[in-house]
């Protein structure tokens, strides 16, 4: 059944978004609050896995029995999962990775000027494409935050970053997405199936990527 098929594995969760230091008081970071992976690490445990969850959340609590990786940086977060990634059965991508990150770091506070300021800003590694080329890809699980064209945008990051699932939220929504307790996602599947899933809380929607990912593993062995 769905909750004895991940009892006994490793899932890694990412979660929440990632602080990119401009100097030793200022950083760019996101909307991201980490409800969405917390949730997930959550309900993974009382289905008996083994989380590993790799966040720079700060202000929630660690579910019970989950080995937390506190990071900063979407660099911090690269490293993480490199080196935990092959104890894990299931990776589960829900984090809000920076994309870029600013070329030149402060050593110190950096000093107002006339004129404006530009940042030249170069890009992070990408953490799910990286595990997607890898030879013992563990089963992939990336999300998506989209403002418009879902669908198309959900496939191509399924096929691009070759993950197994893509859940995606259409964070435009009202109750979808970034800091509430709620959300709105479609599940996108290898065999080209999707489904959306209607409004419900941040563990709700947990359980229900759990039991899609159950399923897919449970086709795997057979
Ligand atoms: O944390 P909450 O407030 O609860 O909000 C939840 C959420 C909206 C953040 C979550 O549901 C969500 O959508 N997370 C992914 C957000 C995102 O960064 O999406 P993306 O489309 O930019 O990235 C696609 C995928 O690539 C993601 O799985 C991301 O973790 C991964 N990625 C992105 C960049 C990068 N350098 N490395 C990555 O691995």
């Amino acid at each position: 059944s769905y909750s004895t098929e991940l009892a006994g594995k490793t899932i890694l969760v990412t979660a929440g978004p990632t602080k990119e230091k401009i100097d030793p008081v200022r950083y760019f970071t996101n909307r991201s609050s980490g409800k969405m992976g917390f949730a997930i690490a959550e309900e993974a445990v009382k289905l008996g896995a083994n989380v590993i969850l790799v966040s720079g959340v700060e202000g929630l609590n660690v579910p019970h029995g989950v080995k937390h990786i506190q990071i900063t940086s979407a660099g911090d977060m690269y490293e993480a999962v490199m080196s935990h990634y092959n104890e894990a059965d299931v990776v589960i991508k829900s984090a809000a990775v920076a994309d870029y990150k600013p070329k030149q770091v402060f050593e110190q506070k950096m000093k107002k000027k006339d004129g404006n300021l530009v940042f030249e800003l170069e890009r992070t590694k990408d953490i799910l494409k990286e595990l997607g080329q890898k030879k013992d890809k563990p089963f992939l699980v990336g999300f998506a935050a989209e403002t418009e064209n879902v669908d198309e945008n959900a496939w191509g990051k399924l096929e691009r970053k070759n993950a197994d699932i893509i859940v995606a939220n259409d964070v435009s929504k009202q109750g979808a997405g970034f800091g509430g307790d709620t959300n709105i996602v479609t599940i996108y599947k290898k065999d080209r199936t999707k489904k959306e899933l209607p409004l419900l809380s941040k563990n709700e929607t947990a359980q229900e990527i759990l039991r899609e990912i159950s399923r897919e593993l449970k086709r795997g062995e057979e």
